[in-house]
C-alpha cells in the first residue's frame, strides 16, 4: 500500500476524504496533520479525531500543525460548513489525545526517515506544507507524491471570483509550495465537473443505513443548504462538491484520471481581487518549468462507487 499523510482543515468533505482513506486497503494511513483553515483550530483536531475513530482508525495518529497562515489574516468558512464544519452539530470529543510531535517535525521527520516513499495529501491551506519546506528544502526529493486540492484553473473561484479557498487562505504558501514541488493538482473547477453529487446519490446513500452513510448525510446537510441558495448552473440546486475525497480517490485509483496535463502553475501571493489566483501557462508562454500535473478530467461514476462503497466499511 502507499505510505500516506493527509493534511487537512478538517470540515465536512475533509472527513469524507479521511474516511476513503482510512478505509482502503490501498494506501496505509500513517499520520494526520491539522492546519489553520475552514474552522477553528480545535474544531478541526476533534473533527478529524471522531471520524477516524467512526472510521475504525482511531490508532492513526493526529498532529497538530500551523494555526495560522503564514503572514495573511485568518479568515474561516464557517459560513458553508455550519458551526464546527461538520454541518453544524458538534460531535461527542472523543478524549483521543493528539501525538506529540508538531505536524511540521512529524512531516519532515518521516520524509527524511523514509525517502521516495511518502505520499502527502494536502486538502487545506498549505501552511503546514510550507513550513516544513522551510525546514527541509530537499522535501520535494524526499516524498514520492505530494496530491494538492486547490487552486482554480480557468474557471470561478469560490471565496472571491479569482482564488479557491486552500490557495486564498495562505497564498503565501500556496506560492512556496507551487514553486517548489511537483504536484498533482485537483482544482476546483475539476470538483464541479466531476464530483458533484445530486439528489439520486443523496437518496442511494440514505437507504444504506450505516454509520459512515448517515455520517456523510449529517457532514454535507450545511453545505447542500448554502449551494441550494446559490444562483450559479453548476450549483444551485440540492447537490454536493467533494473536493477533498476527489483527491484522496487519485491517489487509492490512480487511473481514475482520465485527462491530465502538466503546466507551470504560479499563485498570486499579493492582497487585492487577485490574491489566492492559480496562473496557469497553459501555452507555455514562459519560461518557467511546467511541474504541476493538473488532473482536467476523472470518472465521477468510478468516484461515486468508490465513497459509497467506503460507506459500507465496517458496518456489521
Ligand atoms: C477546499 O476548501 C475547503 O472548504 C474544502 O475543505 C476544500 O479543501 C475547497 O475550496
Ligand atoms: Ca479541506
Amino acid at each position: 500500500p502507499t505510505r500516506l499523510i493527509v493534511d487537512t482543515d478538517t470540515a465536512g468533505d475533509d472527513t469524507q476524504a479521511l474516511v476513503l482513506a482510512a478505509c482502503s486497503d490501498r494506501v496505509a494511513l500513517e499520520g494526520v496533520t491539522i492546519c489553520a483553515g475552514n474552522v477553528p483550530f480545535e474544531y478541526q483536531i476533534e473533527n478529524a479525531k471522531y471520524t477516524l475513530d467512526l472510521a475504525g482508525a482511531d490508532e492513526v495518529p493526529v498532529y497538530e500543525g500551523a494555526r495560522e497562515p503564514l503572514e495573511k489574516d485568518h479568515e474561516f468558512a464557517e459560513y458553508i460548513h455550519g458551526e464546527g464544519g461538520l454541518g453544524g452539530d458538534l460531535f461527542p470529543e472523543t478524549g483521543i489525545p493528539s501525538a506529540e510531535a508538531h505536524a511540521v517535525d512529524f512531516i519532515v521527520e518521516t520524509a527524511r526517515e523514509n525517502p521516495g516513499e511518502i505520499t502527502l495529501a494536502c486538502i487545506a491551506p498549505l501552511t503546514n506544507v510550507a513550513l516544513a519546506f522551510e525546514r527541509e528544502p530537499d522535501l520535494p526529493e524526499l516524498l514520492n507524491e505530494v496530491v494538492i486540492m486547490g487552486g482554480a484553473v480557468n474557471t470561478l473561484g469560490n471565496i472571491t471570483p479569482a482564488a479557491e479557498y486552500n490557495f486564498w487562505v495562505d497564498p503565501d504558501a500556496a506560492a512556496v509550495v507551487m514553486d517548489a514541488f511537483e504536484t498533482t493538482l485537483i482544482d476546483w473547477g475539476l470538483t464541479l465537473r466531476d464530483s458533484t453529487f445530486d439528489t439520486d446519490v443523496f437518496e442511494a446513500v440514505e437507504v444504506m443505513d450505516t454509520p459512515l452513510a448517515d455520517f456523510y448525510l449529517t457532514v454535507t446537510e450545511a453545505v447542500r443548504a448554502f449551494n441550494r441558495q446559490s444562483d450559479h448552473d453548476a450549483l444551485g440546486a440540492d447537490v454536493t462538491t467533494q473536493p477533498d475525497s476527489l483527491a484522496i480517490a487519485t491517489v487509492l485509483e490512480p487511473d481514475i484520471v482520465e485527462a491530465a496535463s502538466t503546466y507551470y502553475v504560479a499563485v498570486d501571493d499579493r492582497e487585492g481581487m487577485t490574491r489566492g489566483y492559480s496562473l496557469v501557462d497553459e501555452l507555455s508562454v514562459t519560461d518557467r518549468e511546467a511541474k504541476t500535473r493538473v488532473i482536467e478530467s476523472v470518472d465521477g461514476d468510478r468516484f461515486e462507487r468508490l465513497l459509497l462503497d467506503a460507506f459500507r466499511h465496517g458496518d456489521p
